[in-house]
């Protein structure tokens, strides 16, 4: 853990998995989907991800909404389900996902205090569209910045390097933000400083690069840069 002092112009969130809860489209359909849900989700989540790695190596992109939709195949026919209308549900589901409880206030804070705030993420232009006006955040954030300008995924250094041509500003000037702690690696390599968002209770990744700190929820972000929530 570091004890640098900051100097942080712009705060970057991961969009999936920390502002936004993917379990909550399965959430959604709890009841269609019966015991299986949470494997369901889990699968999906899992395969998404891969697939995004996996298509970057084979130098072979197809937009997250495609790829979301793919891994949901995946995961329904993994566990014996046959349901177009619920797999047609479950990704409109997934344009409505529910922020987690703290990402208001949090970029609320952030804005008064004078931080620029953006989005990078691997999500294609109108599911980050969908997903911010749904939480009511389109005014919280002065960027929302997506892998679809380059057409490859993280934790490819192109995509973080998005963040300081958006904001001309030094990497390690920009304090990020995520859940994935695949994805705080990659962001620490490029130079970010990051909070590593474990809501998970996940184990710490063996790669190379190390989160800065770590919290279970964003609200330690104020707490860094000395705000007021
Ligand atoms: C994203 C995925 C990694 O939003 O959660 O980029």
């Amino acid at each position: 853990m570091s004890d640098t002092p900051l100097d942080i112009k712009a705060c970057v969130f991961d969009a999936y998995g920390t502002l936004f809860d993917v379990h909550s489209a399965v959430g959604a359909h709890r009841q269609r989907l019966g015991k299986q849900a949470n494997e369901v989700s889990n699968t999906w989540r899992t395969k998404q991800l891969e697939y995004t790695w996996l298509r970057s190596l084979m130098g072979d992109y197809a937009d997250f909404w495609q790829v979301t939709g793919e891994a949901l195949d995946y995961s329904l026919d993994a566990h014996g389900i046959k349901d177009d209308a619920l797999h047609d549900d479950l990704m409109q589901a997934y344009l409505k996902l529910e922020p987690y409880e703290e990402v208001h206030q949090v970029l609320s804070a952030l804005k008064d205090a004078g931080y620029k705030t953006a989005i990078l993420s691997n999500g294609a232009p109108p599911m980050l569209e969908a997903a911010i006006r749904g939480a009511g955040i389109d005014d919280l954030l002065d960027e929302s910045l997506s892998v679809d300008d380059l057409q490859i995924f993280k934790p490819d250094p192109r995509v973080y390097e998005l963040v300081t041509k958006a904001f001309a500003v030094e990497p390690e000037q920009v304090l990020f933000q995520s859940s994935n702690a695949w994805d705080a690696s990659g962001a620490a390599s490029f130079g970010f400083k990051v909070l590593w968002v474990n809501r998970f209770s996940q184990r710490p990744e063996r790669l190379p690069s190390k989160p800065d700190y770590e919290a279970t929820d964003l609200k330690r972000l104020l707490e860094l840069l000395k705000i007021s929530g």
